[in-house]
């Protein structure tokens, strides 16, 4: 029988992971079906039940319901316990173990496939919001010289300092903070990648050389890709890379074969211009 998988969120119908899903099980010779499902804003738990009880094996957590995909699982592995929120889900019987594969797509996107090493660089994530949070332990564990978070609100970012002061040391504070500091790898993790605003980044932030990245996927040259273009960084990507490779995980974990990204990520992206 094939086995049922979906994506959950609301809205959903910009989701690229049907797409990418099926993608996969076509390259690898998985039987798999792999819906998108809308999820009612007051009824994510009951939708989910809704799925299992309908012979669901898992399902992708998209906005807003990552934080609501942490409650209902039994077993949160720690990916997801470290970020606070889910991206993947598994049904086994009556046991929903919980992923968040989002920080392991951006990590693997980085050193993989844009063939940056983490170690030993100046990274600094813009944006203290839930984006933040799943990036900065799979980060972390690749040893940088340096993880500085900055936030419109700087509490927040202090907030995010105090939180993973067992996992990560963290710089934190506000982007007036970066005066005279700049960064190998720079990461737009704030939703400004979704609106026309420019973060207040100081001249300077991007060191010779920086990789500029934006979380955000297909919405082509974003405020902060043309503010780092601006600034002379000539490696400039958005999160197509991520996304694929986040997927890529979700699949991996639940069907226990290692899908190729790349063609997938030649597919789906969207130029730069
Ligand atoms: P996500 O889960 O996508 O990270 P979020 O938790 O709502 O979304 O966080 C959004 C992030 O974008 C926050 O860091 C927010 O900054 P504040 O905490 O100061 O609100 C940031 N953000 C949104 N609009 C922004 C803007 N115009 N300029 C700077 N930062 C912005």
């Amino acid at each position: 029988m094939t086995d049922r998988y979906a994506v959950i969120g609301n809205p959903i119908a910009h989701s690229k992971s049907p797409l990418i899903h099926s993608l996969f099980a076509q390259a690898t010779g998985q039987d798999i079906e792999y819906a998108a499902i809308e999820g009612p804003l007051d009824g994510f738990a009951v939708a989910v039940r809704g799925f299992i009880a309908a012979g669901g094996r898992g399902m992708n957590v998209t906005l807003p319901f990552k934080l609501q995909a942490f409650d209902i699982a039994t077993d949160p592995l720690e990916s997801a316990r470290l970020a606070g929120a889910v991206n993947a889900l598994k049904f086994e019987g009556d046991r929903i173990w919980a992923q968040n594969f989002d920080g392991l797509g951006l990590v693997n996107d980085i050193q993989r496939n844009l063939g940056v090493s983490l170690a030993g660089k100046r990274v600094l994530i813009c944006g203290a919001g839930g984006a933040t949070r799943g990036a900065i332990l799979p980060m972390a564990q690749q040893r940088p010289a340096l993880i500085a978070v900055a936030n419109r609100s700087a509490d927040k970012a202090h907030d995010l300092r105090a939180d993973y002061a067992a996992h990560a040391t963290l710089q934190t504070g506000g982007y007036a903070d970066l005066a005279g500091e700049s960064f190998d790898v720079v990461l737009n993790a704030t939703s400004t990648g979704l609106s026309q605003a420019e973060l207040p980044l100081p001249a300077g932030v991007f060191a010779p050389g920086a990789l500029a990245y934006e979380l955000v996927y297909g919405k082509g040259l974003t405020p902060f890709l043309r503010q780092a273009r601006a600034a002379g960084v000539t490696q400039l990507v958005d999160g197509v890379g991520m996304l694929v490779e986040q997927a890529a995980e979700a699949f991996e974990w639940w069907r226990g074969v290692r899908p190729d990204t790349k063609p997938v990520i030649e597919r789906l992206s969207v130029p730069l211009i």
